[in-house]
């Protein structure tokens, strides 16, 4: 709980940063500089191709989840709950406890409003805590991904469910794709955190996905900044060892036993 509370006491002071983990030793290093380790379902389209969040298992969550756990220190970690696990009562909260008793997480992140509150509420009354998620929602969106909160009908809706995650309790909203207008209404509206993806500057903190922000995994989506081309580092390294090797340089005999 102290840790949930770290994060809420930050709006209207300093901006949160959440970052996506899949792996214990980038973990490791992201725990040095985020307030939030996401253990993302976006993991699916990073590391198994898959074309959607869809396909993403509970078993597979857990297993990164583990990983990642090995690795964070002090942030607060949240698993997102993978699409199909949480469709009823029964299954959220089953589910839910399946994740945290694994994984050791501190909370379990849900993408919906209206239409996943009474799973939410549920999770609540047993003392977990849920980060919310609105705007575009990967597990469910059709066809082409689209910005959110374009037309008037879409920022009541917007609003509608950030108010009702904010009066069932969870802790924190993460906001993908929502316009900057909307996201800036809703940040203000709220007194819990909102967690912006691609939704502006305005949101309390922001997250992204690790291996997008680094440059190892090629994307072209409008949001994601480059801050370096890790994939250039991991050449030369991969190119010197490769090079040792054909040339018998490496192993050395202070490589050797
Ligand atoms: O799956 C994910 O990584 C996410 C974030 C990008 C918000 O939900």
């Amino acid at each position: 709980m102290k840790k949930i509370q770290n994060i809420t006491k930050k709006k209207n002071k300093t901006k949160i940063v959440c970052l996506t983990a899949y792996s214990k030793n980038i973990a490791e290093e992201i725990d040095k500089y985020a307030d939030i380790v996401l253990v993302g379902d976006s993991l699916g389209s990073v590391l198994y191709n898959y074309t959607t969040t869809r396909k993403v298992s509970l078993t597979e969550m857990i297993n990164h989840s583990k990983s990642v756990k090995m690795g964070v220190k002090k942030s607060l970690l949240v698993v997102d709950m993978p699409y199909k696990t949480y469709d009823t009562n029964n299954s959220a909260l089953k589910n839910a406890k399946k994740i945290i008793q694994e994984t050791k997480c501190d909370a379990v992140k849900l993408e919906g409003g209206k239409k996943v509150i009474k799973q939410i509420r549920l999770l609540i009354k047993n003392k977990i805590s849920v980060m919310g998620h609105l705007g575009l929602l990967p597990q469910t969106a059709k066809g082409k991904f689209k910005s959110k909160g374009k037309n008037s009908r879409e920022a009541k809706q917007l609003m509608d469910d950030a108010m009702l995650l904010q009066k069932n309790g969870v802790f924190a909203i993460v906001l993908e794709c929502v316009s900057t207008s909307v996201a800036k209404q809703i940040t203000q509206k709220l007194s819990i955190p909102t967690i912006g993806i691609g939704s502006s500057v305005h949101c309390d903190g922001q997250v992204l996905v690790t291996d997008d922000l680094l440059g190892i995994n090629d994307t072209k989506i409008r949001f994601v900044k480059k801050f370096m081309n890790l994939k250039k580092y991991i050449n030369l390294g991969l190119k010197k060892f490769s090079q040792e090797v054909r040339s018998k340089r490496y192993p050395s005999k202070k490589h050797s036993y």
